[in-house]
């Protein structure tokens, strides 16, 4: 850490490690038989009754000792909350096509900010058993390390992640600039997660990764983590990262990797 965190910090910090913690302990530890599978948006986009009982318990954590947040979640929803200012984002699984098919890397991902930006960011990620963590100004780490990237390979060289949308017409398109990208870098990861995507640049797992048509509780956590532990995260028109166009990686790699995304199209699908 760069410093000790603020109060305010600190106590934020604390609820989302404590609700994250709870929220792996429910899903994994605890994971039935039987996750009670349906679909949303499309047949490809899944939801268990555990990534709805993982979201009550989050809020019911978050409300025990932060009453009045605003809490957005991806299952419940925005629940507004009083004068506060804090709101939380909150994705109770993340990766949930992997926790269906018990795939590593689905997590819980917990962020807490103001006016849209995040002071701290939790992301536990129980197959690996690691849980990352920042705060804004003070660091990134993961189980207590602190992350801090090291020195980009060129362009050709890099190991890119990315995902891909649950519609099945937007994902045959980005299908399609992920099989122009993979020739150009040194290869293609889709690991199912974009939270631990996020916290896989932070930790040097890959180099870049970018993503289309993402939502607030995907990004804020593990963009927090990111970007602490010293990633440049912007969207591919050059302004600063927004959910539905994420890029993410060392700045010395974020232009040429941004410049080879708009070359193949990544800002169109
Ligand atoms: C999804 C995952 C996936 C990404 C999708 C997300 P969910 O989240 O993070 O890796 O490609 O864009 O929607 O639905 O499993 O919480
Ligand atoms: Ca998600
Ligand atoms: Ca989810």
């Amino acid at each position: 850490m760069n410093g000790a965190p603020g109060p305010l910090e600190a106590e934020l910090l604390e609820v989302a490690l404590d609700a994250a913690a709870r929220a792996v302990d429910l899903i994994h530890t605890r994971r039935p038989a039987d996750l009670g599978v349906r679909t949303k948006s499309s047949a490809t986009d899944m939801v268990t009754e555990m990534d709805t009982a993982s979201e009550a318990l989050i809020r019911e954590v978050i409300a025990a000792r932060r009453p009045g947040d605003t809490v957005i979640g991806e299952e419940g929803g925005e629940e507004v909350g009083g004068d506060g200012g804090i709101t939380w984002w909150v994705d109770p699984i993340d990766g949930t096509t992997n926790y269906v098919y018990d795939h590593p890397g689905y997590n819980v991902s917990i962020a807490a900010g103001v006016a849209g930006r995040a002071l701290v960011g939790v992301v536990a990620d129980p197959t690996h058993g690691r849980t990352y963590a920042a705060v804004r100004g003070g660091g990134a780490r993961c189980d207590g390390t602190p992350l801090r990237l090291g020195p980009p390979p060129p362009l050709e060289e890099a190991l890119v992640a990315t995902g891909f949308a649950y519609d099945r017409e937007r994902r045959a398109r980005q299908g399609e600039v992920a099989g122009k990208i993979v020739g150009r870098v040194r290869d293609l990861r889709r690991m199912g997660a974009a939270a631990l995507d996020l916290c896989s640049v932070a930790a040097g797992r890959v180099d870049a990764y970018y993503e289309a048509g993402l939502s607030v509780w995907d990004l804020a956590a593990g963009a927090l983590i990111a970007r602490e532990a010293g990633a440049r995260l912007g969207s591919l028109d050059g302004g600063p990262v927004r959910p539905e166009s994420v890029l993410a990686t060392h700045p010395d790699l974020f232009e040429p990797m941004r410049e080879l995304l708009l070359e193949l199209g990544a800002d169109r699908v």
